[in-house]
């Protein structure tokens, strides 16, 4: 797609709209409905709903356009967040390669400090990085590493604290990227202001399923949400507006 160049500075000015066919995809991200932080969460799938294959393999679900898409999202983030999971299975530099855009702070929620200290994300670039540990636990990190330590509470850090943590630091536009059981409890914690699902033509028949929640009895009782479709090539992205359901955080320490 044209004109990206400018988007990223645009989209943090307080010009009115982004230039087409920027404003219909990322305009809703630039100001919280509810207050001032904006949290989006990630989702690359396929067709039947799966976001990696048994052994946790998730490469290449998605294609150059879905791949273009989640580097946008970061490039428009202040910071990206992933679970630990995902920063074990996948080792990510979370970085923006594929597109132009500035760097996003790096953030891993690891309560247990299992985090490797040579892990890609924590690479020396200049860029913040950030652990998200429980309180009490000492991860052995290098100095240089920002360590958040968060109270647990039944064996989770809830979700508003963490954005909070981030937003108290200057970090109001978060990105939660995976995996499937961080970007699930952002969701079932109303803490998601947006969710992006880029469905892939690809069905990998058995794996791990994107989003899990607590069970419900009948169809009815089904999360909705107001949703707009877009065509990114060959896959198909659901941005759903998850405003209505979003629980208020606070006030992020800078608006930019
Ligand atoms: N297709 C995609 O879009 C996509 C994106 C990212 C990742 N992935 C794939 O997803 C898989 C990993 O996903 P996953 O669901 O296993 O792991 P994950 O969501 O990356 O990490 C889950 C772990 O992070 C910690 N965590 C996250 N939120 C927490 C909270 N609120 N409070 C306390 N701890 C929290 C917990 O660590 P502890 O267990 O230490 O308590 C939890 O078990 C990999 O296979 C990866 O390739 C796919």
């Amino acid at each position: 797609m044209e004109s990206w160049g400018f988007v990223p500075e645009t989209f943090r000015s307080g010009a009115a709209r982004l230039p087409a066919p920027w404003e219909d995809l990322f305009g809703p991200l630039r100001a919280g409905a509810v207050d001032d932080i904006v949290a989006v969460g990630q989702i690359g799938q396929s067709l039947d709903g799966r976001i990696a294959t048994p052994t946790g393999h998730s490469h290449y679900i998605n294609g150059p356009a879905g791949l273009d898409h989640l580097h946008r999202l970061r490039a428009l983030a202040d910071a990206v967040v992933v679970g630990i999971g995902t920063a074990l299975a996948d080792d990510p530099q979370l970085t923006v390669r594929r597109v132009a855009g500035p760097q996003p702070a790096r953030a891993v929620i690891d309560p247990g400090g299992r985090l490797p200290g040579g892990a890609r994300l924590l690479a020396a670039d200049g860029v913040r990085r950030i652990v998200i540990a429980a309180a009490g636990v000492r991860p052995p990190l290098p100095p240089d590493i920002e360590v958040v330590p968060l109270p647990k509470a039944g064996g989770r850090i809830a979700p508003a604290a963490i954005l909070k943590a981030l937003a108290e630091r200057g970090l109001r536009r978060i990105l939660i990227e995976g995996g499937a059981e961080t970007v699930s409890r952002f969701l079932a914690a109303g803490c998601l202001d947006r969710l992006h699902v880029v469905v892939a033509p690809i069905v990998l028949g058995s794996g791990r399923t994107g989003i899990n929640l607590p069970p419900i009895e009948r169809a009815d009782q089904a999360m909705r949400m107001p949703m707009h479709v877009h065509r990114l090539d060959d896959e198909v992205l659901f941005d759903c507006d998850l405003s209505a359901q979003r629980v208020p955080v606070g006030r992020a320490r800078k608006s930019t």
